[in-house]
């Protein structure tokens, strides 16, 4: 079954160049599909306009075999669809920590009890427990991001868009993102400049090239032998 299905998208920024030109692209059930690209070549605003929050030029969508016409089509969608924005500061909105990891529960209709014992849960999965009290502006932007992270998985999603989700983390905590990616087995689109993160919590990897994403079997993941600062330390690296 294709969860998301975009047919014909153009977009461009008024007064702007055209950033995406005619795209097509299909996510399938199970599918775990990463995106890679330049920086300003439109990985961001295609996200945004499968979220709705964006409207596109032309084009059709169709999101879980529903074709999606306004903001009423994706206001149903949204909730089932676990969106990581590229900016933590997009995501975070309570002033606490648990408040804003709850607020996704509450407004899916549980309890405030229910929704702060699920916030819980899903902030303690992460490792984050000792921030259930923090004021979240206050956070570093590595926390910031791993709290974003919070408020997508504790709604329990159907597919996960993450954007950039390794910006400001540290080696450590990016490492347990791709463990807790990887036990996820729901479809997901991941957006990253880091391929070997990628290549780790995605099957298949598009490029966004002249506006359109291209499959290109060529683009082979690896994990690689980097150039990195104290190289000069002896250091072991795991593979
Ligand atoms: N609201 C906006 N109004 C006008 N131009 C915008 C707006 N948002 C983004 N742009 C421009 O559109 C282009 C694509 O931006 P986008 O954020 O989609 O790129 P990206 O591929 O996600 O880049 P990055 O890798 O840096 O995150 C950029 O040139 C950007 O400056
Ligand atoms: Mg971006």
């Amino acid at each position: 079954m294709k969860l998301i299905s975009l047919k014909n998208i153009s977009f461009a920024y008024p007064g702007g160049r055209t950033l995406l030109e005619e795209l097509n692209f299909d996510l399938n059930s199970g599918e775990q599909v990463g995106i890679i690209g330049p920086n300003g070549s439109g990985k961001t605003t295609l996200v945004h306009i499968i979220m709705g929050l964006i409207k596109p030029l032309s084009g059709q969508i169709e999101i879980f075999g529903q074709e999606i016409n306004g903001e009423k089509d994706f206001q149903k969608i949204r909730p089932r669809i676990g969106f990581v924005f590229q900016n933590a500061d997009d995501q975070l909105i309570y002033p606490t920590v648990l408040e804003d990891v709850a607020f996704g529960p509450l407004n899916l209709g549980y309890s405030p009890d229910k929704a702060k014992e699920l916030a819980r849960a899903t902030l303690a999965r992460l490792g984050l427990s000792a921030f259930e009290q923090r004021l979240t502006h206050h956070l570093s932007g590595g926390e910031k991001k791993l709290v974003s992270i919070a408020t997508v998985l504790v709604m329990q999603p159907e597919a996960l868009i993450f954007d950039e989700p390794t910006t400001a983390l540290d080696e450590q905590t990016r490492e347990k993102l791709i463990q807790i990616i990887g036990e996820l087995d729901i479809a997901r689109i991941i957006i990253s400049h880091d391929y070997d993160f990628l290549a780790q919590t995605t099957k298949k990897q598009y490029l966004m090239n002249k506006g359109r994403l291209v499959f290109d079997p060529s683009v082979v993941m690896h994990k690689h032998v980097h150039v990195h600062p104290l190289g000069h330390v002896p250091h072991k690296h795991e593979e």
